[in-house]
């Protein structure tokens, strides 16, 4: 056990006529703070006013977004969580009380920037959660460290443990147009097979349903005629099917009867608001897809606008904080919950069939560790795109940087490029009506004017390189999310987490950790350049040139669209896999280990149904890697796993290193 930062009793609680006031002590000159959840544009958060709202939109950096979470971390090493479902105004070290304060030098600035930059308080300070509601306090929980790998380890241990997907989750998503009937879905899904691009899950959008926004959840016939048959067809060619939704219920729907009485209300574009605080509610919607859509086949859904429309929204589509639920939760907690309670219900579908799912939502909220769904969002930046990766792995979220269009070849390789790192890959070209291959620029897609054939090839390609990329490093990331599963570490993650003693890490964005000994760093925007800085304490090895440098140092990289800066930790062991078009339930991955370095530690691979919960109950097996000089490469494998092998391990390469 490490020691608590500060003494329980130093925190302080007060209540006002409107609040509830938590003051936490934070006296640390020259140490930093991070978290709040996925902040698309602060990630140092000393001396920021935050407003954790869920949010459809990027409000500044005031941590209103799709997934705010009231949990933050000290590089002192420590973490703590609020448990508020309320919206609380966060002042983060950024006050200085009369009696604490300091004499504070006067400095005169010569611009806005420097008047208005964020200034931690000198003196002694808190961080101060300011929640609206004065009558029942607030639970406060402080992580020990000792450092805040730890701290946010324990924090998705307390959460219930990081959510492992099925095998096939780790594959490329591509969501089709929202209008695709059956006969333009089906061409889409068949060309990824013929263009050789890996594929695994197959997602429709709106279209679908007979009626969207609100929705009936039933298929449209005129659209998808026996899509029964459409179903199985794309079943048999290995995809796994994703079916977009919202839970705002329209009169048209066969959830609308059973669900009026465990409704809210007011309606949200005339569907009912689903009043998921009734286990009885929960239960209906969670019925309705196990018997009508999960039996049919479908692997997964996306949930959208369960978020909340910014204040600065005059036209917002959310039900108002006044909504009043029968089963009497209060509408502004409502709000801040309702992406996580369908996240609940959805999942319980899935726990009790005992099948996986790898599935999208737009909003979640506090110890969402567990919740198989990834946050997606329809801004568009890709800097926010980046950052939201990196703070995403503070707080237990996962996050989909998904592309959808571009403004030239580069960006959007670029962008195919980054999704192809973050916990899940996902293009979702929802609104252009041909592939994103035959025109990635949205304009002229939907204007029929496509690409020569010969330019859509290229395209083709270089997605499917990029993409069989990740593929090769599915089994390796596999490894990395039994980690997040039974010791809480994201497999994706903050540099911090891994170099929480290197100082000059502390406002490196835009790199993170992929599985345990890969660093990458993207290229941004359209650039075919960038510096990148490599953490101190152990030397990296540039994967493509097998060059080494130094810890501690920078080094600027030079690429072509749609490569990936990607660093190996010295002395370590990486599995490659031979890339598959698809993961099927008998796919065995043909492995090719790779050496870095001399005295590489052990690698261990986690094998099992890769569909199942059946590792919850043991039937999992590792795989020891190990290389030595002399006896090169072992295998070691353990464990309680039966099924059929899904590593076949064929070769053992030490690759050569150069100054
Ligand atoms: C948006 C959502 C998009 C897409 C679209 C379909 O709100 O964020 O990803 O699903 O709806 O209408």
């Amino acid at each position: 056990p490490s020691p608590l930062p500060f003494k329980l009793s130093d925190i302080r609680g007060s209540i006002t006529s409107a609040r509830t006031v938590i003051g936490i002590p934070c006296n640390e000159p020259g140490e930093e703070i991070y978290g709040f959840g996925l902040d698309p544009q602060a990630y140092q958060q000393k001396g920021l006013r935050k407003y954790l709202a869920v949010c459809a939109a990027v409000m500044g950096k005031t941590g209103a977004s799709h997934g705010p979470v009231p949990f933050y971390l000290s590089t002192k090493g420590y973490g703590v969580y609020v448990d508020t479902a309320r919206i609380p105004v966060v002042h983060t070290a950024r006050l200085t009380t009369k009696a604490a304060s300091s004499e504070q030098a006067q400095k005169i600035a010569t611009s806005m920037e420097e008047l208005y930059a964020p200034r931690p308080a000198q003196g002694r300070t808190e961080v101060i959660f300011e929640i609206p509601g004065n009558s029942c306090g607030v639970d406060v929980y402080v992580f020990a460290g000792p450092t805040i790998r730890e701290s946010v380890q324990r924090y998705n241990l307390f959460s219930g443990g990081g959510a492992v997907p099925p095998l096939w989750g780790l594959g490329m998503k591509y969501r089709t147009y929202t209008k695709a009937d059956k006969a333009t879905a089906m061409n889409v899904a068949k060309a990824m097979r013929r263009m050789k691009i890996p594929c695994d899950m197959f997602g429709l959008e709106p279209g679908w349903q007979t009626h969207a926004y609100s929705c009936s959840l039933a298929w449209s016939d005129k659209r998808f005629p026996d899509h029964q048959a459409m179903l199985d067809e794309l079943i048999a060619d290995g995809y796994h099917i994703n079916l977009w939704e919202h839970a705002y219920i329209n009169p048209a729907s066969p959830l609308y009867k059973p669900l009026l009485p465990h409704s809210g209300d007011f309606l949200v574009w005339g569907g009912l608001v689903v009043d998921f605080a009734d286990p009885k509610a929960s239960r209906i919607f969670a019925d309705y897809h196990a018997n009508e859509l999960v039996k049919a086949g479908i692997s997964g859904f996306k949930a959208d606008e369960c978020d909340n429309q910014p204040l600065t929204d005059c036209t917002p589509f959310n039900f108002p904080t006044s909504t009043i639920f029968p089963s009497g939760i209060d509408g502004e907690q409502m709000l801040q919950l309702y992406g996580t309670y369908y996240q609940r219900s959805i999942y319980s579908v899935f726990k009790e069939r005992n099948q996986r799912t790898w599935s999208d939502v737009r909003a979640t909220s506090a110890l969402a560790a567990p919740l198989p769904f990834n946050l997606y969002s329809d801004a568009y930046s890709f800097d926010e795109y980046l950052r939201q990766l990196v703070n995403a792995s503070f707080t237990g979220l996962l996050w989909s940087p998904e592309v959808r269009d571009a403004g030239s070849y580069e960006e959007l390789m670029n962008r195919i490029a980054l999704a192809s790192f973050a916990p899940q890959m996902c293009l979702n070209i929802w609104y252009m009506q041909h592939p994103v291959w035959e025109q990635f620029n949205r304009k002229k897609n939907n204007a029929n004017e496509l690409l020569p054939e010969k330019e859509q090839q290229r395209i083709a390609n270089r997605i499917a390189q990029i993409v069989n990329q990740r593929y090769s490093l599915i089994p390796y990331l596999y490894a990395g999310f039994q980690r997040y599963h039974t010791e809480g570490l994201p497999p994706v993650r903050s540099l911090l987490l891994d170099f929480p003693a290197d100082k000059n890490l502390r406002n490196v964005d835009n790199e993170f950790m992929f599985g345990d000994n890969l660093l990458a760093a993207p290229l941004p925007g359209k650039s075919s350049a960038r510096e990148v800085y490599l953490p101190e304490g152990c030397r990296w090895i540039e994967m493509k040139s097998g060059r080494i440098y130094a810890g501690g140092s920078k080094c600027t990289f030079k690429g072509a669209p749609g490569d990936v800066p990607l660093f190996v930790r010295e002395n370590t062991l990486i599995p490659f896999a031979k890339p598959v078009q698809y993961i099927g339930k008998d796919t065995c991955f043909e492995i090719t280990v790779k050496i870095y370095g001399d005295t590489p530690e052990n690698f261990t691979l986690t094998e099992d149904d890769g569909v199942s919960f059946d590792f919850e109950r043991g039937a999992l097996n590792t795989l020891t890697l190990s290389w030595t000089e002399d006896k090169k490469g072992s295998v070691v494998k353990a464990g309680a796993y039966k099924g059929a092998s899904r590593y076949n391990i064929t070769g053992w390469e030490k690759v050569p290193l150069t100054q």
